[in-house]
């Protein structure tokens, strides 16, 4: 409904700001805003770092639309990976646990790619709960495993908080304006949360189910003695596209 003239002006705006794909989250704003003037809210708000997905209320993971509330972390492309491997892990009627759910990207990737298991999800934040159950996730408000049963999963799928407090500093401007502390700082050495999360999916898995869980930097030899003291064995790690490790897998012994 935009002519040709309007896009190349959104764009050119977006360039300005410092979007690297500003053509692409130009038609992303063109095809999402009803009319002229609500366009030029969008593309101010775009233009002030507002993530885009907060502006759209939508964001694409692993190629399924995911709705994201105002106040909600935006799903990487990062974490398509863990959702992946997550899915062909998961047998046939299998149940699987997405800890820190946030808006729900995971759980409804595997949802989509495992229709027949048994999803269950938690966040901490309210607003996140919020966002994941209008995603389809039937998530609860919970600290970690908290109200899920143990022992009754093939896979737990985790993407907590895990940058260092010391490394907050170094993120873009634009996410630590933004985006909820809560999610993304992950305390000393980013393993405050993380350790956490190893006790508790050991909790939750049967013996033979898997947990996968987002990482950086060395956080996979520094979680090595609490994955081994919490009975996982067989670690395996994975790298993002800018090899950086990214990813960790554990099998329940
Ligand atoms: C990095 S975000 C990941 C969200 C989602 N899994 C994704 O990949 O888009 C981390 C999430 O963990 C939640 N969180 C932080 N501490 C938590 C805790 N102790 N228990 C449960 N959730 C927590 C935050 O509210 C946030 O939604």
């Amino acid at each position: 409904m935009f002519s040709a003239g309007v896009r190349r002006e959104v764009a050119g705006r977006l360039v300005v700001a410092g979007c690297v794909a500003a053509e692409e989250e130009a038609d992303e704003l063109l095809a999402s805003a009803p009319d002229r003037a609500t366009l030029l809210a969008f593309v101010a708000r775009r233009e002030s770092g507002e993530p885009l997905a907060w502006i759209t209320g939508e964001v694409r993971f692993a190629g399924i639309p995911i709705r994201v509330d105002r106040g909600v972390y935006v799903p990487r492309g990062q974490t398509e990976e863990l959702a992946l491997r997550a899915a062909a892990l998961l047998p046939d009627g299998g149940a699987a646990a997405d800890i820190c759910t946030g808006s729900g990207a995971v759980a409804a990737y595997l949802r989509s790619a495992a229709p027949s298991a048994a999803l269950a999800a938690t966040d901490i934040d309210r607003c996140a709960v919020a966002c994941a159950r209008r995603n389809g996730v039937a998530a609860l408000v919970a600290d970690l495993d908290r109200g899920l049963r143990s022992g009754s999963f093939d896979v737990v799928t985790a993407v907590t908080p895990y940058v260092p407090t010391d490394q907050m500093a170094f993120l873009p401007s634009d996410v630590l304006r933004y985006e909820p502390r809560l999610a993304i700082d992950g305390g000393q050495g980013g393993l405050g949360v993380l350790r956490r999360l190893v006790v508790g999916a050991a909790r939750l898995l049967h013996s033979g189910g898997f947990l996968l869980t987002e990482i950086g930097g060395d956080q996979a030899t520094r979680l090595a003695p609490v994955l081994a003291a919490s009975g996982f064995v067989t670690i395996t790690t994975w790298c993002d596209e800018e090899g950086d490790v990214r990813g960790l897998g554990a099998e329940r012994r």
